[in-house]
């Protein structure tokens, strides 16, 4: 049986996430990781906040903060919000933590050891008024192909054009707007990506159980001939060189991709470092990482928005492999398309769409996470609408699950005194609905174990719904008057179905569940595991008391989600499709 390590793409520390980013990775990892764990499964589910780079140095001079204050804030902040989202990660690091510094630049000593690394003298652009190296995209102007004014140097967001920050008509920096410009000339460490690509395509190759969309992302990188990259930058923020594996580079930082997905190894090390695996964090960490020290009995699977697939397929993997050492690749690699707001941008500077600061002054986390998840960006974009948030909780949580709960919890203490009622036999609908049960288990679990979010949510709403329609055939309501003995068998059977949905909907809505749980004072839930024969057996016995759990979800009124369009900027899209910040892996 193998043991699950689990990665979400590590959310950037400038600025709280909006539920775009939170459905596009860290969501999708933990409904995973939280089935895993109700099956009975070893779980390690890790995930950190990535601090370098030029958007943390910006954000923290525009908070009036030095940068490393404003990252140790930010990093409660989103652990903060996370939490209260239920994200359930064994452990939550940073990138600027020293087991990164540490395990950055061991990867950069054997890369370079292993002949994969190259100085190389690179013209950058330096402003002088702002005194620092702009990276490319900092650097705007008008773009030579299309005239677009406002075009950056890495791209042209008007035409497409990939440019380079020389290529612009009148450039000046993004930061300040001066055009105190000049090019410098500039050392820094390339990763020669060209000289592993064999052995990247080679290890692509092995993996046919990955999405096509997965697979030929990377495949188109590599056919169009990946290219060597600078992984060293003229920044003050970020993991130093270190001078004695790379004087030609002494005082120049790693480039924040190079760090960031070693963050996946690093934010384990800390996990390990901070005593949660054992006491020897070293034969810990290389258990869950290292081939030659029990990794090779791992299953490693990543979460990420698509802009990230490549640098998870290409550029990640070259950095593991190029070190000559025996590290842990990814096994299954689960990425999103985009959520939009109304067809356009979630967008921080214009106040549109739902933050997850927002979302949780609104509405406890299993609201967000249910519509999230059974709406999840999978197969295309999706879009987010007050509409149909709205008639994801009034129909499905309210209307289906809270309202077999409901219904079922409020005749067993009207009728019967708050216990599991005793008598009366199991007939035809009893048996057929426990096939149509563990038939819609059998299928839920198929598609997590998938990692095909919406099609799992599917199948739990239809778990809901057969109560629904078994209470419907039934009416206890009715036969209480006539027939108590088949009644008493219609409620407890109905019972026995919400200890099923008690456990089966804890990945998607964990509060919910764990209220309903609590409605069980009998049922030893540590010992109930996800598993498809979960409905063949009892777990009630009569008598046994029920608490009431009280109302899992709220009905929202038309009125209510009108007021939030209007909040938070309805449909009123500005016609620009869903943010991506590609750079090249
Ligand atoms: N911070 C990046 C993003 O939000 C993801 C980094 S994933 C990592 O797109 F692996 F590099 F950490
Ligand atoms: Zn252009």
């Amino acid at each position: 049986m193998p043991r699950h390590l689990i990665t979400s793409a590590l959310p950037y520390i400038n600025g709280v996430k909006h539920l775009g980013n939170l459905v596009g990775s860290m969501l999708p990892a933990d409904v995973y990781a939280r089935y895993l764990r109700q099956s009975g499964e070893e779980v390690l589910f890790v995930c950190a906040t990535d601090e370098h780079g030029t958007p943390a140095e910006l954000a923290a001079a525009a908070a009036g903060q030095a940068v490393d204050e404003y990252c140790a804030e930010q990093h409660e902040v989103q652990r903060e919000l996370c939490e209260q989202f239920g994200l359930s990660w064994d452990w939550f690091g940073r990138t600027s933590r020293p087991q990164n510094y540490e395990l950055t630049n061991h990867f950069a000593r054997r890369l370079r050891s292993e002949g994969f690394c190259e100085i190389r003298s690179t013209e950058q652009v330096y402003s002088l008024t702002d005194q620092r190296f702009l990276p490319d995209r900092y650097v705007v102007g008008t773009c030579p192909n299309c005239g677009y004014e406002r075009a950056r140097g890495d791209q042209c967001e008007s035409c497409g054009k990939p440019l380079e920050p020389v290529d612009l008509i009148d450039p000046r920096s993004a930061i300040s707007g001066s055009v105190d410009l000049e090019v410098r000339s500039s050392n820094h460490v390339f990763l020669r990506q060209e000289a592993l690509a064999d052995r990247i395509r080679e290890w692509i190759d092995t993996k046919d159980s990955w999405p096509s969309q997965t697979r030929s992302i990377a495949y188109k990188w590599l056919d169009e001939g990946l290219r060597d990259r600078g992984i060293t930058r003229d920044l003050a923020w970020g993991i130093p060189v270190d001078p004695d594996d790379f004087p030609e580079v002494a005082g120049k930082v790693w480039y924040v991709w190079f760090d960031a997905p070693i963050g996946y190894l690093a934010a384990v090390r800390e996990w390990a470092d901070a005593g949660c695996g054992g006491d020897d964090p070293q034969a810990e960490f290389d258990s869950w990482w290292r081939l030659d020290s029990g990794a090779d009995q791992v299953e490693y699977t990543q979460f990420m928005g698509k802009d990230n697939v490549p640098f998870h397929t290409l550029s990640f993997p070259a950095t593991l492999l190029g070190s000559g050492e025996p590290w842990k690749l990814v096994d299954r690699l689960k990425s999103f398309n985009w959520l939009t707001y109304y067809g356009g941008k979630f967008s921080t500077s214009d106040h549109r769409g739902v933050f997850m600061s927002d979302a949780l002054e609104l509405l406890p986390a299993d609201y967000w996470r249910w519509y999230l998840m059974s709406n999840a960006p999978e197969s295309d974009d999706s879009s987010f609408t007050w509409e149909l948030f709205g008639s994801a909780v009034n129909k499905e949580l309210v209307g289906t699950f809270g309202n077999l709960v409901n219904r079922t919890v409020t005749q067993v203490e009207r009728h019967f005194e708050s216990c599991v009622p005793d008598g009366g036999e199991p007939e035809t609908e009893e048996a057929e609905l426990s096939a149509a049960v563990q038939q819609r288990l059998e299928e839920y679990l198929a598609f997590l174990d998938a990692l095909e979010f919406r099609k799992a949510a599917a199948s739990l709403r239809a778990l809901w719904s057969l109560g629904n329609v078994y209470l419907e055939t039934r009416e206890p309501w009715k036969t209480i008057k006539v027939d108590p003995a088949r009644t008493a068998c219609t409620l407890r059977t109905a019972l026995e179905l919400l200890v099923v949905c008690a456990v089966a909907s804890e990945p998607f809505v964990p509060a919910a569940a764990a209220k309903l749980q609590g409605a069980f004072p009998t049922v030893n839930w540590e010992d109930l595991r996800l598993k498809a024969d979960l409905a063949s057996r009892n777990h009630l016995q009569p008598g046994d008391t029920l608490k009431s759990p009280g109302l899992l979800f709220a009905k929202l009124p038309a009125e209510q989600l009108e007021e939030w369009e209007q909040r938070f900027g309805g449909n009123s899209s500005d016609g620009t499709t869903a943010e991506s910040d590609k750079v090249e892996p």
